[in-house]
């Protein structure tokens, strides 16, 4: 497959090829063999509520030098709408300047965003190695789409791809009370491998912000991935 143009690649993070030796000619070959360190981490965005869980990872991600492919359902904008009245735009590279500048990361990182309806894309094949994928937040929608191998989008496609090979999922999910169909659908993800780790924070870290609240869940989130990019107060951490 041929590699994209890249005009802007010098001064456009985002557009950085992750290997500048000689021309790849397949999309495989345009990531590097190792470490895995330098894998992305697939970040689904739904139309749950809560993209500042979202945000907050993004902003931690490309803080600590990580390369982040994310696709949003069609839905997350809906929410980005209701929760901040924004428009969440739809073209990849502006939706990746706006993921940016919400998280307030210009340029540190590589962030590339898809289209959720690109299931062609990179992420939608098992050959494209990643070091897992999160999706958060997560609406039971998806967690229903995700229990039943779904793969109506870029976004379920890349989650099922995750699980079929073997790689860390962590779904996020987001809602209140749970039906016994999405507790139900939530155990059948477990079942197939994917770490669970609902949108519930903790006090005895002593959060004076809302940001606090958040990052608590986001920092449990990475430590499913071995992602140590945001410094958390852990329980008793400093005991000797
Ligand atoms: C403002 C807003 C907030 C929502 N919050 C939630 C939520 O917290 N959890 C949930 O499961 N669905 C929530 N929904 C409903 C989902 O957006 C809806 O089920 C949608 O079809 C999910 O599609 P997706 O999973 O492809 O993003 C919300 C919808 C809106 C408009």
């Amino acid at each position: 497959m041929m590699r994209p143009h890249v005009p802007d690649a010098v001064t456009n993070p985002d557009l950085r090829p992750t290997t500048p030796t000689t021309e790849p000619t397949t999309e495989t070959m345009t990531q590097p063999a190792s470490p895995s360190r330098s894998r992305p981490i697939v970040l689904g965005v739904t139309g749950a509520s809560g993209l500042i869980y979202a945000v907050r990872a993004v902003k931690y991600l490309l803080e600590a030098d990580e390369a982040i492919e994310l696709v949003a359902s069609r839905s997350a904008a809906m929410v980005w709408n209701a929760e901040n009245q924004i428009t969440m735009p739809t073209e990849p590279a502006k939706q990746a300047e706006f993921w940016r500048s919400q998280a307030g990361v210009p340029t540190a990182g590589r962030l590339r965003c898809h289209p959720a309806g690109d299931v062609g894309a990179n992420i939608a094949s098992g050959s494209f190695r990643t070091r897992g994928m999160i999706v958060m937040p997560c609406s039971m929608s998806t967690v229903g789409k995700l229990a039943n191998g779904l793969s109506s989008d870029l976004l379920e496609r890349a989650a099922d791809v995750q699980l079929k090979e073997g790689r860390s999922l962590v779904v996020v999910p987001r809602e209140t009370p749970f039906s016994l169909v999405h507790l139900r659908n939530l155990t059948a993800l477990a079942e197939a491998g994917a770490r669970i780790v609902p949108a519930i924070p903790a006090w005895y870290h002593q959060p004076q912000t809302i940001e606090d609240l958040v990052d608590f869940v986001v920092a449990r989130v990475f430590d499913q991935l071995d992602l140590d990019c945001i410094p958390l107060k852990r329980w008793k951490e400093n005991e000797v």
